[in-house]
């Protein structure tokens, strides 16, 4: 009796186990049949088999430069493919889009961070982004500068009071100066909302950001494990959605007093208050728009830019302390112009041209989103490259935005390649920060505006040195928004 329970249990665990391995390696061979190369794969966890002990963007970098501009890669057990040529990265992201319309449904553990722009499906997306585009004009965002302009001006006064007693130079973790500068500006800026104490790095909406963004969270072996058995999703989730209702309130509460005063601030948020009026239309019951869809649009800006406009004002300025003669001439441009127009201005940004080469430079080296992604809805071909429907395509950035015939010497930090982008003839589809096509980033603009202002006033006051203890480290099995470890520099006050 005892063998026979124990046979059958024996038994019961080698077909479980079958069938585990049969799932993780069902789709294998998808990708070979696209007679494109593909990323060595594993017995049962796909070509990703250490994912959580990899910086997966320098994965892609590597993977770039040994399998060339199109390759695929099993994430466990689903299909990916790479794309890295600005051809048919033109053609997916923007010309066939009909083809290439939705990212993948993910689940991310909350009804409202689920309802974010980035993950809807093509219908609801269609009508929520164009009822958010208007919101983000030149115009509009003349009139957002003002407050962005505000938010810098103060910054720069308070890092100047915590210089005050140190002989103008500190040691400071970059990131925790340079993201509640973001917040801020997000916050006042689009949203319209006051933040208390807000470039204290402690402040109660950063932290409440950073808990969500699972900032601090580092990846185990049990991540990697979910991408080829997604149940186990649940036990290593990439989002801590617990302070959502901190904002979901926050807005609840702002959408209202706006309402009844019938408040427009000429911000985006006008454009949340308009839709939270739609509600009760057959439009958004058919389309399924709730209070959490509108709740979650937002919140977009606060999760798709602090971090990513954070990263752009942190690695420029360790870039800036790596090169004296780059800090030099962002300074000596910043003071020309400060000293031409005595302030600094939304209108006059563009004649800020190395500034804007250096933000721009940043973008490329440190792209946030690591990869673009569409999933293709309707098989499509061109040139003997087939891409059946289902399968999901990304732009692998830090690889695509290092292509050396379009950047050479591609690690260099090197402003001048965009000092003159129209006669360098730069293919726009080499650059992948901002993703591309009628889905590409909705922020652009805003992030280049608020990034030139905030860093002029930046670089008017301080400087940046590295230390004996400065470096870069990035943060293992990141697959969304790269992230990385605290990077030390000192600021110093300038004589201005
Ligand atoms: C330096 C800052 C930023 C970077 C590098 C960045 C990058 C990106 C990228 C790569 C995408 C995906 C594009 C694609 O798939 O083609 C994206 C989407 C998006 N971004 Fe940004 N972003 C930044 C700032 C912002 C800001 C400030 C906002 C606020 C309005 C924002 C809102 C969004 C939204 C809502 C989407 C989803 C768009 C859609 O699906 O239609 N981003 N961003």
């Amino acid at each position: 009796m005892f063998l026979l329970v124990l046979a059958i249990a024996v038994g019961s665990i080698l077909l479980t186990v079958v069938g585990l391995l049969i799932y993780a390696r069902w789709n294998y061979g998808t990708l070979e049949a696209l007679n494109i190369p593909v990323v060595d794969r594993s017995f049962f966890l796909g070509s990703t088999p250490e994912l959580h002990k990899k910086v997966q963007h320098l994965e892609d970098i590597e993977r770039f430069n040994k399998y060339g501009p199109i390759y695929g890669v099993y994430e466990g057990r689903t299909p990916h493919i790479h794309v890295c040529d600005p051809e048919l990265i033109r053609l997916i992201f923007v010309k066939d889009s009909d083809h290439f319309r939705n990212r993948r449904e993910v689940e991310l553990g909350d009804p409202i961070v689920n309802e974010m722009l980035d993950f809807l499906p093509y219908a609801k997306w269609k009508v929520l982004r164009q009822m958010q585009t208007p919101s983000l004009t030149a115009s509009k965002l003349k009139i957002m500068s003002t407050r962005v302009n505000e938010s810098a001006a103060e910054f720069v006064s308070y890092m100047g009071n915590k210089l005050e007693g140190s002989n103008g130079r500190a040691k400071f973790n970059t990131r925790e100066v340079f993201v509640p500068l973001a917040i801020d500006i997000i916050c006042r800026g689009l949203i319209g909302i006051p933040v208390h104490n807000p470039f204290d790095y402690s402040n109660e909406v950063c932290q409440s950001l950073e808990t969500i963004s699972a900032e601090g969270q580092d990846s185990s072996i049990l991540y990697t494990l979910s991408f080829s058995f997604p149940f186990l999703s649940a036990l290593a989730p990439t989002l801590a959605p617990d302070n959502i209702h901190y904002f979901a309130n926050m807005f609840r509460k702002l959408i209202k007093v706006r309402s009844e005063d019938s408040i427009k601030n000429n911000d985006f948020m006008d454009k949340i208050v308009d839709m939270m009026h739609k509600l009760p239309t057959d439009e958004f019951k058919k389309l399924n728009v709730s209070e959490a869809t509108v709740i979650a649009q937002a919140l977009g800006p606060l999760m798709a830019g602090y971090d990513a406009i954070a990263a752009v004002s942190v690695f420029l300025s360790y870039y800036a302390a790596r090169d004296p003669q780059v800090q030099q001439r962002i300074t000596q441009e910043v003071d020309d112009h400060f000293e031409k127009y005595g302030e600094f201005r939304h209108e006059n940004l563009g004649e800020l041209a190395y500034l804007h080469a250096c933000v721009k430079e940043t973008l490329r080296l440190v792209p946030s989103f690591i990869r673009p992604e569409r999933i293709c809805t309707k098989d499509w071909e061109y040139n003997g490259l087939r891409i059946p429907a289902g399968v999901v395509v990304m732009i692998p950035a830090w690889g695509a935005n290092r292509n050396p015939e379009y950047f050479p010497d591609p690690e260099k930090f090197d402003p001048e390649r965009f000092m003159d982008e129209q006669s360098t003839g730069l293919s726009q589809y080499a650059f992948s920060t901002f993703g591309h096509g009628p889905r590409n980033c909705i922020g652009l603009k805003f992030a280049y505006d608020a990034l030139k202002l905030s860093l002029c006033h930046v670089f008017r006051k301080f400087q940046f040195e590295l230390r004996p203890d400065t470096e870069v480290k990035y943060k293992t099995g990141v697959l969304f928004l790269m992230q990385y470890y605290p990077i030390l520099l000192d600021v110093v006050r300038r004589e201005t």
